[in-house]
């Protein structure tokens, strides 16, 4: 241990975890005192049965809701300001996210909002999150962004193609809610890359500056049990895999939420923002090639992750285990069907520039193990470009 650092860890105050642990979400929604909340999610959830499960739950212990169901991918500040006017259109007093990442940092931003006043371009130009937010309870249904454990609000800007993520501890939902069953019905395509996106908080977390002994305990068994449940998860959507799949997630979100994430991330978003691409395959595409790029920033913990992949890392030396890494991800992710290259999914040389202008302005880049120049980041979208 280092004697001269201090650490500070934030975590989501209560979190419960299970098979049909998101029937109990009226009793945790009343037991926070909320008489009215607006239940948000997006359009795709809209026509399955999961926002029934939630606002029969809400029905049955008397809670007043309002279905907000228009969060679209890469959540924008038009859609945040929508579901604002509603919130205070319909009296509502706290909020019940449902769905990816994106509906979860909708109802964050909604909140801040509503407590904190302001406008989103407020906060694009650096107003900050300082009070605390009306209470929120996080229901996540997919297997990979740990918004429900996280006090990040990643937001779009549609104007300038910039994603912001807005990050104060007053973020984090009161209650995260994670229900495995609710992962049955996810696509394979989506178990793929949403699961891709938790191994890259979990690397990142792992290797970022920030890291530190209990964010590490979260983030390398997050990445031993995606080494172990993300390959069954996606060919067979099996229970047990994708409740594997549900606790790494949450693993690698409680301890990005206290590290931040750092080169991939910063990349993955400038590319998510200008060309909408996915936000875990954008993350899954870049992944080998940040790690390479890291590796003799942080040789000993890419070994580590090496070995949590179930590499057999015995007798290499230090930096043909971190290399092990690399080769393990890459193969991780051809097998789940990632595509290999930033082309096959729409990205130009046209956008290169702008993306790097972009990732260099992310707060991720300093707590990167190696500090990376515009060129490197650069030369970098080149080789993913393929
Ligand atoms: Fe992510």
């Amino acid at each position: 241990m280092d004697v001269s650092k201090t650490y500070t860890l934030n975590l989501a105050p209560r979190i419960v975890f299970g098979v049909g642990t998101a029937q109990q979400v009226g009793v945790e929604v009343r037991a926070l005192g909320v008489s009215h909340g607006l239940v948000v999610t997006d359009g795709g959830l809209v026509q399955t049965d999961v926002p029934g499960i939630v606002t029969a739950s809400l029905d049955a212990a008397g809670v007043k809701w309002t279905l907000f169901g228009e969060v679209e991918p890469n959540p924008s500040i038009l859609t945040v300001e929508k579901g604002l006017a509603l919130y205070h259109a319909q009296g509502c007093d706290g909020l019940i996210a449902v769905g990816g990442g994106s509906p979860m940092d909708a109802a964050k931003a909604i909140g801040f909002l509503a407590s904190n006043g302001g406008s989103m371009r407020d906060y694009f130009a650096g107003k900050k999150v300082e009070r605390p937010l009306p209470p929120l309870v996080a229901i996540p249904t997919t297997c990979g962004t740990g918004s429900e454990v996280t006090q990040f609000a990643v937001i779009t800007d549609t104007e300038t193609h910039f994603k912001l993520g807005i990050g104060s501890p007053f973020n984090l939902p009161k209650v995260a809610l994670v229900d495995p069953s609710l992962l049955v019905k996810l696509p394979s395509r989506m178990v793929a890359s949403t699961g891709m996106d938790a191994l890259c908080h979990a690397i990142e977390s792992y290797t970022s500056l920030l890291a530190q002994p209990v964010s590490d305990a979260f983030s390398l068994h997050a990445i031993q049990m995606i080494g172990r449940h993300l390959r069954t998860a996606v060919a067979n959507g099996n229970l047990t895999d994708l409740t594997g799949m549900a606790m790494a997630s949450l693993l690698a979100g409680m301890a990005f939420n206290n590290t931040r994430t750092t080169l991939d991330h910063a990349m993955s978003h400038a590319v998510t923002g200008h060309t909408g691409v996915p936000h875990g395959i954008a993350n899954a595409i870049l992944v080998p090639h940040t790690m390479e790029f890291n590796l003799i920033g942080s040789p000993e913990k890419h070994g580590d992750i090496a070995a949590a992949l179930g590499e057999d890392t015995d007798g290499l030396s230090v930096m043909d285990a971190a290399r092990a890494a690399v080769d393990a991800v890459q193969e991780l992710a051809d097998e789940v069907g990632i595509p290999h290259t930033l082309r096959e999914v729409g990205v130009t040389e046209a956008h290169l520039e702008a993306l790097a202008d972009d990732a260099m302005k992310s707060g991720g880049i300093v707590l990167n193990p190696r500090r990376p120049t515009r060129q490197d980041v650069l030369a970098l979208y080149k080789k993913a470009l393929g």
